[in-house]
């Protein structure tokens, strides 16, 4: 039997000031002046559209997500939240993250988008090395992303995470371990830690730079960094996240829960389950901004509708779950794909031989090998 989720809203905000060339994101280099007003409004006629699916629910957390967030002025960032929470119940202490990248960090500007609401940050700082911004294209550089970060505080940001990429061109263990420590001392009370990936489509595919780590050395670095975060009190909890004890970002945990959410924006995804007819739908929006600001609040701003069928559901919950240190509940499977753990039976059984996972008191929970080879795990989950 499904049963309804907690909920969260998903903003896409889809600008950047330049595309870096590892980037697969539905963003978009600014070029001239950006239609603030025009997207606000296109989001709440988005929303708008979609509440039907979400009546009388509430939300649990928001996430303004990029592109760049912070290119957006607080006034547009306050505008949206107050449309949003006139239309939908938001929890008490609700989550709301703003995305930020420390290219465009402004004095003044972080008290406003807490007066908005806003009470997390996420900072792209990706390596406080020099010669690695540069490489990686980025419009920041090590100085500028410890000021952005130390405005933040200023303003009385004490919750912000910080996103590193490791195994870049040229990262040798000990560059690695020196982000960490950088980080580290700039007291977040997160860090994501994602291995740079050659995302198909961009300029980094097409042609890699030199010097890539390969699997075996991405693993150490991956290892020693582990350990560096998990000396300093902060605990992995998921394939690339680590956070001092509750300070996990409450938005992705639903995700990766399983959970429901609304997405809003230009190529923004959605997950809903509809009670009343045990079915998952998922529904994407329109992806160039021009098209979704032209469409935004009538159906040709739908990018796809799509119900995830009975015999997806283990691979898509896995794919989610499979990611989490600790693994899921066979409740929580039940409760949120609407299936019998029996559905599941063979492959788990696999799992278990292989040494990928433990089950235990009804607790499925991946091995170091199975954390190794997630994507091989979660492999065995796909429909035939
Ligand atoms: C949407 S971006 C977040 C914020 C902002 N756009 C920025 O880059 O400063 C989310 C994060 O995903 C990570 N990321 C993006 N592309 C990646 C790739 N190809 N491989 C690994 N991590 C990637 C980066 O750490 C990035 O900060
Ligand atoms: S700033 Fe972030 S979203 Fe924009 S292109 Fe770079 S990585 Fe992608």
């Amino acid at each position: 039997m499904l049963t309804t989720p907690p909920l969260s809203l998903y903003v896409h905000l889809p600008w950047c000031v330049r595309k870096c060339p590892y980037c697969d994101f539905n963003s978009h280099e600014a070029k001239g002046a950006l239609p603030f007003a025009a997207y606000v409004d296109a989001l709440v006629a988005d929303l708008d559209f979609d509440l039907p699916l979400a009546w009388g629910r509430t939300v649990h957390t928001v996430f303004f997500g990029g592109g760049t967030p912070s290119l957006f002025p607080p006034e547009s960032i306050d505008a949206f939240l107050q449309a949003a929470s006139a239309r939908l119940r938001f929890a008490p202490n609700l989550e709301i993250t703003l995305e930020t990248n420390p290219g465009t960090a402004e004095h003044g500007r972080f008290d406003r988008y807490r007066a908005a609401g806003v009470n997390r940050l996420s900072f792209g700082i990706q390596s406080f090395d020099d010669g690695c911004l540069r490489r990686l294209g980025r419009i920041h550089d090590s100085v500028q992303a410890e000021n952005a970060v130390k405005l933040a505080q200023d303003a009385g940001f004490d919750n912000f995470n910080l996103d590193l990429m490791y195994a870049l061109p040229g990262q040798t263990l000990a560059m690695a371990g020196h982000d960490i420590e950088r980080a580290l001392a700039l007291q977040p009370t997160h860090i994501s830690h994602y291995q740079l990936t050659l995302e198909p489509n961009t300029l980094f595919a097409a042609k890699p730079p030199a010097g890539i780590p390969d699997d075996d050395a991405s693993w150490d670095i991956q290892e020693h960094c582990q350990g560096m975060l998990a000396e300093a009190g902060f605990a992995q909890y998921e394939v690339s996240a680590y956070a001092r004890t509750d300070r996990q970002c409450a938005h992705n945990l639903n995700y990766w829960h399983f959970g429901d959410y609304l997405g809003i924006g230009a190529g923004a995804h959605g997950k809903l389950t509809l009670g009343s007819e045990q079915a998952i739908l998922r529904r994407w929006k329109v992806k160039h901004p021009a098209a979704y600001l032209a469409s935004a609040g009538t159906a040709a701003a739908i990018g796809g509708d799509e119900r995830i069928e009975p015999t997806r559901r283990p691979f898509d919950y896995m794919l989610n779950a499979l990611r989490l240190v600790d693994g899921f509940s066979l409740a929580e499977f039940e409760a949120r794909t609407g299936l019998a753990t029996a559905a599941i039976d063979t492959e788990l059984h696999t799992a278990l031989a292989r040494d990928w996972v433990t089950r235990d008191h009804g607790r499925v929970v991946p091995t170091e090998l199975g954390r190794r080879f997630t994507n091989d795990v979660i492999g065995l989950f796909l429909p035939d």
